[in-house]
């Protein structure tokens, strides 16, 4: 299992800090929201080059925006090892997930709460990474939504009907709680923020969900 703290939830006026203090994680996970596609702004591609600097872990770029076609190559150039769109904010996602793999990156397909997983199936044999979201993007430190985990099932099993090998990732209320249920249903990436950079700090967050999966 692999694990990505979302730098949503970190200290950015310590940026450099917290990446140091999560480098036993596998991946950081990097929030972009542009106040269209979510009701929130996070931060773009100025803090994904500060955290590329600072830190030498996968940055892992979620992308919250419309269209996301549009600032590919941007955010490649600034340092996303992966790029995940989501299939409601695009009419192209085949083109969107060929352009990150021309680019070179690994390419996420991402899809909503509320969005039958039918929507992502076409494209499930052009993507490295499949993104449950389990919560409504937007915001960190909401609650999981249960039937997130038969998601996770369903589309583990779809990805073994055409030999993928691609990564299933959670992301939204991901804590020590559920963490075993989404292994076991077949996730092998979870995002986690607000469990990780919790009030006793960073290691002992990614330490809680690694004894849960243990
Ligand atoms: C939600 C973001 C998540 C968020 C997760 O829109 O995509 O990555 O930071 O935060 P927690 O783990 O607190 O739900
Ligand atoms: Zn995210």
């Amino acid at each position: 299992m692999k694990l990505a703290p979302s730098l949503l939830a970190c200290d950015f006026t310590r940026l450099g800090e917290e990446l140091a203090r999560i480098g036993s994680a596998d991946w950081a996970h990097v929030d972009v929201m542009d106040g269209l596609f979510v009701p929130n702004i996070s931060f773009g591609l100025p803090i994904l080059a500060a955290a590329r600097r600072a830190s030498a872990l996968p940055m892992d770029v979620h992308l919250m925006i419309e269209r996301p076609e549009r600032y590919l190559r941007d955010f490649a150039e600034a340092g996303a090892d992966s790029l995940t769109v989501h299939v409601e904010a695009t009419p192209h996602v085949h083109r969107a997930v060929g352009m990150i793999r021309e680019l070179g990156r690994r390419a996420g397909v991402t899809l909503n709460p509320g969005t039958p997983l039918e929507a992502v199936r076409p494209v499930l044999p052009d993507v490295d990474l499949v993104l449950v979201m389990s919560v409504n993007p937007g915001f960190g430190g909401q609650r999981f939504i249960p039937g997130s985990v038969e998601r996770v099932r369903t589309l583990r099993r779809w990805l073994d009907e055409i030999g993928s090998a691609a990564d299933v990732q959670v992301d939204g209320g991901v804590t020590a709680h559920n963490a075993r249920a989404l292994a076991d249903a077949g996730a092998t990436v979870l995002v986690a923020g607000s469990s990780v950079f919790g009030p006793d700090g960073p290691e002992a967050g990614l330490a809680r969900l690694r004894e849960a999966l243990a």
